[in-house]
């Protein structure tokens, strides 16, 4: 039986072993072409099929208006910290919430190009809370409103937006899109990169509402939104294998009840592990209000390195991998996104509240 541990890495990240399976039957011979999906021409009808079955099932679970464009592109979320003010910024003003490391690079980024109002910030303690929002102190003629959905490294989110009039909502949703519903037609451009909850690394997903793309003359043209669109994500050669094992995942989350049922399953595997930490003498949630807690990404500790690298070391003697926490947190993060299984969670929770009862 092929090996497989409880991964509970920030990202790249476990995926479906379904899906694993599928992309490993179809390896040699995709839908009996005699060739592999990576040495398909993405001019080929099979591959045309795939895209637009990916498109289709991402429109489904996420039930995307006609009027938004799904965009697959390369470069990571990364890249949109740019992409978006090169191509929104018009009055050259955008508000962004900074609640931290990939906030403040996408604040970075912004500033190259207008003038950037942080209306929201907690770093103060390490962002370890999401700061309050007022939309009295918001621009009223700004391009966009930014703001991070989830905190992959400090494990807050916010999925009630805060009133921003007519000005349009952009949300990095790189590591909870697909976790738990929402309306889409509060949103006017969502992104992020794939390779947390639906792929691989090298997919960068963007859903953008048509009225934001526009010609843009002196936007380079790998770089602006319309070139995209108008190609239907195949200007240049398209990143074929990620969105293929993208067009996997839609099809079995679907089959399984789309975003509602893992909403449910993402909620109850986050239970577990924040109760095994609360009900704890020598645990601490970097996170403490419930309300701002991530269901994706859940840093914790206890006051002793000692104790947090034996931990992790018992960890993974259990199979339990990928829990060390990111540099700027310390400690443990555990990450588990859509595929992570519940018993991957009990398993974690299991192990806390017994290395509770055997060091404290
Ligand atoms: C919330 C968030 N935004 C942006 C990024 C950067 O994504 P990429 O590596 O795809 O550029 C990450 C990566 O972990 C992330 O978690």
């Amino acid at each position: 039986m092929t090996k497989r541990v409880f991964n509970f890495s920030a990202g790249p990240a476990v995926l479906p072993e379904a899906v694993l399976q599928a992309a490993a039957d179809e390896m040699l011979n995709f839908n009996n072409s005699g060739m592999g999906i990576m040495e398909l021409s993405h001019r080929s009808t099979w591959y045309q099929e795939v895209i637009d079955s990916a498109e289709a099932g991402l429109r489904k679970l996420m039930n995307i208006p006609s009027n938004y464009k799904v965009l697959f592109l390369q470069g990571g979320a990364s890249m949109q910290f740019a992409m978006i003010p090169m191509n929104l910024m018009k009055n050259k003003k955008a508000d962004y919430v900074n609640t931290g490391a990939w906030s403040k690079k996408a604040i970075k980024e912004a500033k190259r190009f207008g003038e950037v109002k942080v209306v929201g910030d907690s770093s103060d303690t390490t962002f370890s809370y999401f700061p309050k929002l007022d939309p009295a102190t918001f621009t009223k003629d700004a391009d966009y409103f930014h703001i991070t959905s989830n905190n992959t490294i400090y494990g807050t989110k916010l999925m009630n937006l805060p009133c921003t009039g007519d000005v349009p909502v952009v949300a990095d949703m790189s590591s909870n899109i697909l976790t738990e519903e929402f309306d889409m037609t509060k949103y006017a451009l969502i992104y992020g990169g794939a390779q947390k909850n639906i792929g691989p690394a090298g997919v960068t997903f963007v859903i953008i509402r048509e009225d934001l793309i526009a010609e843009n003359p002196d936007v380079p043209t790998m770089l602006n939104y319309k070139t995209h669109s108008d190609a239907g994500s195949m200007f240049n050669t398209p990143p074929t294998w990620g969105i293929y094992i993208l067009k996997l995942v839609f099809d079995h989350m679907l089959k399984l009840g789309g975003v509602k049922y893992y909403e449910e399953l993402n909620k109850k595997k986050a239970k577990l592990i924040y109760d095994a930490i609360d009900n704890s003498k020598l645990f601490k949630a970097h996170v403490k209000a419930e309300k701002d807690r991530s269901l994706m990404n859940i840093p914790f500790f206890t006051d002793s390195d000692d104790l947090n690298k034996k931990f992790l070391k018992e960890a993974e003697e259990l199979e339990m991998v990928n829990l060390k926490g990111h540099r700027s947190v310390g400690g443990m993060r555990s990450s588990i996104y859509n595929a992570m299984p519940l018993e991957g969670c009990q398993k974690l929770a299991d192990f806390i509240i017994k290395f509770d009862n055997d060091n404290s």
